[in-house]
């Protein structure tokens, strides 16, 4: 189960072009969101801690004009939380437009100075932080995407071809570059992009 609290009840409007931006509360993800906002999206920001989300929200919610902002508890690693955030857009009637899988984090120690079980478990983290997270989001909506037209965007890290010191972290984003592709020609034969 999810350790994060129950997500708020969001309801975007029916029309215009809707943003689904994970991790939307910080960094990369709310730079994200603020670009989508200007482009003219929605935007429905999901996160694990509800205070950065709600001050995300009232910050672009401050320049959005008739665009609506939106947020919601979400642990997009947790199947059952991304379950329950498809249901509840598609009891909305709401299609998805843009879906940025943002969300990801570094790895913790992962040089095996711990011992065999610290590294299993710390591999098996970062891979579910950076891989399991984009697959479960995009999963989870892929049926709520707008088609033809509909964009899913995957956060990678040039770590992933350079490499770097986090060898986990490295596996993670290299696992989505190969992923990407592979995404990347099957919702391309069914109109998304
Ligand atoms: N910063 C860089 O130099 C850099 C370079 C290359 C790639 N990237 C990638 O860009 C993305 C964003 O990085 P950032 O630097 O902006 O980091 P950040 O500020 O730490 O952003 C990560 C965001 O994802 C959310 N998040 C993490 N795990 C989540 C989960 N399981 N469910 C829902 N939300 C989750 C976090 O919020 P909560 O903790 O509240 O959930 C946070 O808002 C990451 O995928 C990162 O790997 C970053």
């Amino acid at each position: 189960m999810s350790s994060a609290p129950q997500g708020t009840c969001v309801q975007p409007p029916a029309g215009g072009r809707l943003a689904v931006v994970s991790g939307g509360g910080t960094g990369i993800g709310r730079a994200s969101a603020a670009a989508l906002l200007v482009a003219g999206c929605h935007l429905l920001l999901l996160g694990r801690r509800r205070q950065l989300l709600e001050s995300a929200v009232a910050a672009l919610g401050a320049e959005a004009g008739d665009r609506w902002v939106g947020s919601r508890v979400v642990d997009v690693s947790e199947p059952s939380d991304v379950a329950e955030l498809a249901s509840h857009l598609r009891a909305t009637g709401r299609r998805v437009d843009v879906l940025v899988n943002n969300a990801g984090s570094p790895a913790a120690s992962t040089h095996g100075d711990k011992g065999l079980a610290a590294l299993s478990s710390s591999w098996l983290e970062t891979y579910r932080a950076n891989v399991v997270s984009a697959v479960l989001l995009t999963s989870g909506l892929e049926p709520l995407l707008t088609r033809p037209g509909g964009r899913v965007v995957l956060l990678g890290s040039t770590a992933g071809l350079t490499g770097g010191a986090s060898p986990a972290y490295v596996a993670a984003k290299a696992a989505l570059h190969g992923w990407v592709l592979t995404l990347a020609g099957r919702l391309g034969r069914t109109a998304s992009r």
